[in-house]
């Protein structure tokens, strides 16, 4: 007898991007993405230079059931369809946090459904499951998000080891504090990218920090503190100016690169040794940052010399979304490591461990 195939619902809102999916559980083969839909805020903070916890929270509330709709329309279902409702539990802002379990819980009870939180980072670190190219266990994960630089040994489904993390900034917040500073707009990372496109990546000197303290651990605090150092010298600190005029644009264009070089740097160098240490054959690169093309160029090459197979989720889903979600819960299910909730669970987790899972 064939089973039905189980529809999963995914909501996203830990931060800046409401993300709304639904995924196909089927009886065989890899779950896959039947509709997404996602509204980011990078507009509405980007006059506040940074996310504003209180206006992201009301900005969920007004998005979601709109994106609701669309995603079971786009997908040609409707909600009864729905057999579980998957949300990001945490780590992320608790008033963001709550409003996408707040809509689950609600949707879940009324229609009768289990629901499950789910862990963001788990979301990005399978998110390469939903690409052409899809990898297989077990592999190196490189976690570049907006908060967290993490270096992840995954054997499967919730096994997951923690490698190396930040001991202070995250990746994403070295290209978005560099990019603040150069007087670029909120999110940096894209913006600095952008700009460094041209530049040379030996026009200023910076810091790899931490590149050879022998273990995998990351720090950037200390390479946007120099990025800070130039721009004083220049006295173009926080200086949206400084970049109209052609003249000096040139030198702020070498200091993106230059920039942009030391962090991708440290990126590659840290998987590298992650890879040589635990002896796998495989990395994935999940996260924001992970959109980063110096990065995905830079890793391709070294691993291309290596043997190694490097794995990306696809361009648009790199940063927050609702289908990461929504594919985590349905490999949970898959893998037999979930555990539904029958009664409703108004629960967030702010400050979550991945290694805790
Ligand atoms: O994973 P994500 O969307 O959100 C979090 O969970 O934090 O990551 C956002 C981060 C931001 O720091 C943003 O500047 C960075 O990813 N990012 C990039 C690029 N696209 C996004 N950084 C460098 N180059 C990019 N192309
Ligand atoms: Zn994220």
């Amino acid at each position: 007898m064939s089973v039905r195939p189980q529809r999963i619902l995914g909501i996203e809102s830990s931060c800046d991007e409401t993300g709304v999916a639904i995924v196909q559980l089927n009886e065989q083969g890899p779950p896959q993405l039947l509709a997404h839909a996602l509204h980011s805020q990078i507009d509405m903070h980007q006059a506040y230079g940074g996310v504003v916890p209180e206006l992201a929270s009301r900005d969920h509330i007004r998005r979601v059931v709109p994106l609701t709709r669309q995603v079971m329309a786009d997908a040609g279902l409707s909600l009864p369809d729905v057999d579980l409702v998957a949300y990001t539990q945490g780590p992320g802002l608790a008033g963001a946090l709550l409003v996408g379990a707040g809509v689950a819980c609600a949707l879940a009870t009324s229609l009768g459904r289990p629901m499950l939180g789910i862990h963001h980072l788990e979301g990005h670190l399978l998110s390469p499951f939903l690409s052409a190219d899809p990898p297989e266990f077990p592999f190196v994960a490189l976690l570049v998000s907006g908060g967290h630089t993490q270096l992840m040994r995954v054997d499967g489904v919730g096994r997951y080891e923690l490698l190396g993390e930040t001991v202070d900034d995250a990746a994403g917040e070295a290209f978005d504090k560099s990019a603040k500073l150069m007087g670029l707009p909120y999110p940096g990372g894209p913006h600095l990218s952008k700009l460094a496109e041209g530049g040379r990546e030996g026009a200023f000197e910076l810091p790899r920090p931490m590149l050879h303290s022998g273990n995998l651990d990351f720090s950037f605090a200390g390479l946007k503190t120099a990025v800070r150092t130039h721009l004083v010298r220049l006295g173009w600190l926080d200086e949206s100016a400084a970049l109209a005029d052609p003249a000096n644009r040139a030198v702020l264009v070498d200091l993106a690169a230059s920039t942009q070089a030391a962090i991708v740097e440290v990126l590659v160098k840290k998987s590298l040794a992650a890879l040589k240490e635990t002896g796998l054959k495989r990395v994935v690169i999940a996260g924001g940052v992970g959109a980063n093309r110096l990065l995905r160029e830079q890793l391709n090459q070294a691993c291309l010399r290596r043997g190694i197979r490097v794995h990306y989720p696809e361009l648009h889903l790199c940063t927050d979304n609702g289908a990461m979600i929504a594919l985590a819960a349905a490999m949970r299910l898959q893998a037999g490591r979930a555990e539904p909730s029958r009664e409703p669970v108004f629960d967030v987790r702010p400050r979550w461990d991945l290694a805790s899972l």
